[in-house]
């Protein structure tokens, strides 16, 4: 070990027993974290007191979690560090574009099966209503049959149902199989953008840096076929007054949906009036390990 006589030494010191962790991903890990932090700490010349204020903050941040709320998933997703996670790791290690996306904390296991064609509004929702047609493809363009699809959003109030007393159980969710086209279809009603929890530290980030909560408006889907990667995806309304300032960092060009406004009758459909919504989508998803998240809420 080392006897430290100038401030440099104490970060060869840390370096050092760093480099001695067995595991050589946690090596490397550890090793990159302690170079970037004595970076940062020299770069902003981090006070004493402002070193115990990152620690209480820390702390609070593990407290304000629990089994319904996250505030450290939220963090990372305010700083931008889900999204860019998320980009280096898929679209071939973030060379190509990629339809992945976040997950976010309302993905439920065990959505009901719906037919294709069928309608996920399981209560009386009002707002627009929203005709979805979709097709899974792999990376050559080639439709994906028997593919299992989790799709869910948020309401024309802009909230989820477990989070809306008004909503019925499970209601905007629902579990599709895709076709020997790879395509599946649905029925519900247009979601608006909606403000991320901002009662706790987040919140507090986002006023000392003048930004607003919103997520703007998508529609979330999961899609599960052994042999691919599971596509954890959103969908975004490029319409929406936040599209280019979500709180989250999540919106890539990609990931913009052919969200359209029709102000004609439904050419089918006889209950629904105008406006009503459109939106035909293609998901691909890439050839690896289909292994499930872990469910955020119950
Ligand atoms: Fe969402």
């Amino acid at each position: 070990m080392t006897i430290i006589e100038r401030e440099q030494d104490v970060t060869v010191a840390a370096l050092a027993a760093m480099e001695r962790t067995s595991d050589p991903r946690l090596r490397e890990i550890m090793v990159a974290l302690v170079r970037h932090l004595h970076g940062f700490i020299r770069d902003v010349r981090l006070t004493e007191a402002e070193l115990r204020d990152a620690a209480a903050i820390l702390v609070e941040l593990g407290k304000l979690s629990s089994d319904t709320h996250n505030e450290v998933v939220l963090m990372a997703g305010s700083l931008g560090v889900s999204s860019l996670v998320c980009l280096l790791n898929n679209g071939d290690q973030g060379n190509t574009d990629t339809d992945q996306s976040l997950l976010g904390p309302f993905w439920r296991l065990n959505s009901p099966r719906v037919a294709n064609g069928g309608c996920i509004v399981r209560s009386a929702t009002p707002g627009p209503a929203l005709f979805v047609t979709a097709r899974v493809v792999d990376k050559a363009g080639r439709p994906i049959a028997g593919a299992e699809v989790d799709v869910w959003h948020a309401s024309p109030v802009g909230l989820y149902e477990n989070q809306d007393s008004e909503q019925a159980d499970m209601d905007l969710r629902g579990k599709f199989e895709t076709d020997a086209e790879g395509r599946f279809s649905f029925r519900s009603v247009m979601m608006v953008g909606y403000p991320i929890p901002a009662e706790g530290v987040v919140g507090r980030l986002l006023i000392a840096q003048n930004r607003h909560p919103y997520r703007p408006a998508h529609l979330h889907a999961l899609i599960f076929k052994p042999g691919y990667k599971v596509l954890i995806s959103q969908v975004y309304d490029p319409a929406d007054p936040n599209i280019d300032s979500d709180a989250q960092f999540g919106v890539t060009r990609t990931l913009l949906g052919n969200f359209v406004r029709h102000r004609e009758p439904h050419p089918t459909a006889r209950d629904v009036d105008a406006p009503w919504y459109s939106l035909d989508h293609v998901y691909r998803m890439e050839a690896g390990e289909a292994v499930l998240p872990r469910p955020p809420i119950k």
